[in-house]
């Protein structure tokens, strides 16, 4: 069995995603001790946002830019640990009411048509079969359905969206929010999540 094991906060040892993401790993490995890991640290080595200069190489334009070269090395990468994964771990603090730029990156490269989705004469279809995903979300606010805040959730509900877009809908958020109310409010949270972990079974 093979986990691909994301981390995309810019708060590094201070970050709750990702130890909550490294917690969800642990229980992985305990649950499954044959499991192997593939590891990326999104933050600390990001791929570069899409450019003209990307698109006209898909398209197959040749390339003199060794930058862009490793970069494409990179993304094609990111798809490979993609499909050969069996369980996908991300950690995903709320940016901006979004996801941090580098896990977007990422989603750049590992929504691709042909290889991740198809358009259909009867609409896209999702090419990721047989895998599960986790997400570990931290966040500084609630954003409880049914309430204003709802409407700028962006995060879970994008993350969740584009999964379910490529084929993956068995997905199990562990979240930790109102991390910004006080110490109390994020140990509280923290901990909760944390026992969410501890019930994870499969
Ligand atoms: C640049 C930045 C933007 C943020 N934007 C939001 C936001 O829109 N909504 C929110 O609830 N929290 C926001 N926060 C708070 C983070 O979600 C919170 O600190 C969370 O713990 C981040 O995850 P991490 O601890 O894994 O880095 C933001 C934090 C940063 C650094």
């Amino acid at each position: 069995m093979q986990l691909l094991h994301l981390d995309s906060s810019a708060l590094g040892a201070a970050s709750v995603s990702r130890q909550l993401s490294a917690e969800i790993v642990a229980r992985q490995r305990a649950l499954h001790p044959d499991i192997r890991v593939t590891y990326r640290d999104l933050a600390a080595d990001p791929a570069l946002h899409l450019t003209g200069t990307h698109m006209a190489i898909r398209a197959g334009a040749s390339n003199a830019d060794a930058t862009i070269a490793a970069d494409l090395v990179k993304g094609n990468a990111y798809l490979d640990d993609l499909l050969a994964a069996d369980i996908v771990v991300i950690g995903a603090p709320m940016y901006n009411f979004s996801i941090p730029t580098p896990l977007k990156s990422w989603v750049d490269r590992i929504a691709v048509a042909g290889k991740t989705f198809q358009y259909t004469a009867t609409g896209p279809v999702g090419l990721l079969k047989g895998k599960r995903a986790f997400i570990a979300s931290a966040r500084g606010s609630v954003y409880p359905a049914g309430t204003p805040a709802a409407a700028n959730e962006h995060q879970e509900s994008y993350l969740i969206g584009l999964l379910s877009f490529l084929g993956l809908t068995d997905v199990k958020v562990v979240r930790a929010e109102g991390l910004a109310f006080g110490p109390e409010a994020k140990d509280a949270a923290v901990a909760s999540a944390l026992e969410d972990i501890a019930a994870i079974t499969a």
